[in-house]
């Protein structure tokens, strides 16, 4: 069966580390689980107008489009750079939409892993206060082993090329957690 996971950054720089661990995550999926996911990596979210309720009733077509793509993944794998211990309003926007309407959340039963490159804590934050509201929406967040590389805009670049093993070790470590969510759900 080959799993279909949407990767999504949270930052919009060119050459962003966070987008380099999703590229290198995507390649160790590759070589360890060959054929088992396939990963889309959607840039789209920039295209999503500002969470409004008021466009609930006719939403813009861009929202359409991310709510049909996250329906129809089994997983999701997060770029999730901390922004003032918290999660950059690009993906918390995107999170925001995906989680109405109510009555047919698209986020919702979905495998999940947040990939943080930060700054010198390395992100943790980020992650441990957007986990449960992952998880309340009934996903399961792939939260162990983590991937909260500390610097690691100086460490990553935008390709997912790096020559620090610690930080292949981690995301080798959490695309294999993932991979196993999966197949037990
Ligand atoms: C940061 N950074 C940061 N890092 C961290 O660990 N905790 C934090 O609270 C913050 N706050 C913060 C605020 C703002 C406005 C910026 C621009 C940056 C550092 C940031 O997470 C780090 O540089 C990431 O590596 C940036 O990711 P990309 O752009 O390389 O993917």
């Amino acid at each position: 069966m080959t799993f279909r996971i949407l990767a999504v950054n949270g930052s919009l720089r060119t050459g962003s580390s966070n987008g380099g661990l999703l590229r290198l995550a995507e390649r160790l999926a590759d070589e360890w689980f060959p054929g088992e996911l396939a990963v889309e990596h959607v840039a789209m979210i920039t295209d999503l107008p500002w969470y409004n309720a008021d466009l609930e009733t006719a939403p813009p077509a861009s929202v359409g489009v991310w709510r049909d793509l996250v329906s129809a993944a089994d997983g999701l794998w997060l770029g999730m750079p901390e922004y003032n211990f918290g999660p950059t309003a690009l993906i918390k926007n995107a999170i925001d939409w995906a989680s109405r309407p109510i009555a047919a959340i698209p986020l919702t039963g979905k495998v999940i892993a947040m990939y943080t490159s930060g700054g010198k804590g390395g992100g943790a934050n980020v992650q441990q206060g957007l986990a449960p509201i992952l998880g309340w929406f009934r996903n399961t967040v792939v939260a162990d082993p983590p991937v909260c590389i500390k610097l690691g805009a100086e460490r990553i670049d935008g390709d997912g090329n790096t020559d620090d093993p610690e930080i292949r070790e981690a995301v080798g470590a959490k695309v294999a957690a993932f991979v196993e969510a999966l197949r037990t759900r």
